[in-house]
């Protein structure tokens, strides 16, 4: 089969991770038989550089007419870079929030998994991690404070910053039956985080989320306080299989549970539309201190390209192989930087690419 993916390299360590990412892609090609073609466009800071703008409404169409988009990362030092002294709808991020928009990417999917051989890295105590924990979360992607009315001015002589956070009842059920529909193929359980005891926007969240439960008895739904959340994700990993929440409040948990999975640069994302499209990218960000020095720990990317296989093409067997390469390249030993712990052998950004390529192999 072909399949035609954008690809986005981005900003900062962005280009290296999705240049790994396609060697992998390709190596798939040559094992399972088929054709990827790509066609890359800008997003983000290097957007800004050459046309003025984030994301230009070219790049957006060459976006919709692909088959899948796989996007690196976008974004600067932001006390550094004059790509932040403009205004907040120029910045290399609004690119990304125009694209979710645009694609209408409302469910955005988000593994965190501890690999047995990353126990090290994961700074919990041992009687903490127990068995481990496998969990997803379920992020809405296109509504709440990200997409709100926004605006600062001066009201009554005192300067007054103003966010919205609104939610329609449309909004919550189509994300609520996705992460109903991931729980039903895993552990049946939807642990659904909200801010009820203060926000009007999360009790009606809670009430549509318990209407939908109604179509799946087989799962159990389960309300959190986010607060609470955020306390039991360190205290107690292994009870989450499917978390449910919206986007600010994902936002915040998705980077907790990254970082408990050893490393924020293991955790991968699918962002998806109603149909089988998807933007594929790491949960990270474009770490500009690390940037070009071939550092970069390329395997969130390259999970996000297994998610791709898997969602957007229904390429399970070919999904299975890059993610057990990835397995048997940590499980021999190889670590980029921020995974390593002593004994281990250093691996750069390219050699982990090498790595994980030379190992999809069909079964
Ligand atoms: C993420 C990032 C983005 C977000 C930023 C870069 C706008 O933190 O994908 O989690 O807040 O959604
Ligand atoms: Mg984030």
């Amino acid at each position: 089969m072909n399949y035609h993916i954008t690809t986005i390299p981005g900003d900062g360590i962005g280009p290296e991770i999705v240049r790994e990412t396609c060697k992998v892609l390709n190596q798939v090609g040559q094992v399972f038989g088929h054709e990827f073609h790509y066609k890359e466009i800008l997003m983000g800071g290097c957007s800004i550089d050459a046309h003025g703008v984030p994301l230009t409404d070219e790049a957006l169409e060459t976006a919709k007419g692909s088959d899948a988009v796989l996007l690196g990362a976008v974004g600067g030092d932001v006390g550094n870079s004059r790509w932040y002294d403009v205004a907040p709808n120029l910045r290399p991020e609004a690119g990304l929030l125009a694209i979710r928009k645009g694609l209408n990417l409302f469910a955005n999917i988000r593994p965190a998994y501890l690999y047995e051989e990353l126990a090290q890295a994961c700074p919990l105590k041992k009687e903490i991690i127990g068995d481990g924990f496998d969990m997803v979360i379920m992020r809405e992607l296109t509504g709440g404070l990200y997409f709100g009315e926004r605006y600062t001015r001066e009201v009554d002589g005192v300067m007054t910053a103003v966010d919205t956070l609104t939610y329609n009842e449309k909004e919550i059920r189509r994300i609520a039956v996705k992460a109903f529909d991931i729980a039903m193929k895993r552990r049946k359980s939807v642990i659904s985080v909200d801010k009820a005891n203060v926000l009007d926007s999360s009790r009606l969240w809670r009430k549509v989320v318990e209407e939908v439960a109604k179509d799946y008895p087989q799962v159990k739904l389960t309300h959190m306080l986010v607060d609470n959340c955020a306390m039991q994700l360190v205290m107690n990993p292994g009870q989450f299989d499917v978390i449910l929440t919206e986007n600010m409040f994902g936002d915040i948990l998705s980077d907790e549970a990254s970082m408990i999975t050893g490393s924020i640069g293991m955790l991968s994302s699918a962002s998806m539309n109603e149909s089988k499209f998807g933007l594929y990218e790491p949960s990270h960000g474009s770490a500009p201190d690390i940037a070009g020095k071939n550092l970069a720990n390329p395997i969130a990317t390259i999970l996000s390209g297994a998610m791709m296989l898997r969602y957007s093409f229904d390429l399970d067997q070919e999904a299975d192989a890059v993610e057990q390469a990835v397995q048997q390249v940590l499980a021999e030993g190889y670590r980029t930087g921020d995974i390593y712990s002593q004994g281990r052998a250093r691996g750069s950004c390219s050699q982990m690419g090498d790595l994980i390529a030379e190992r999809i192999v069909k079964k």
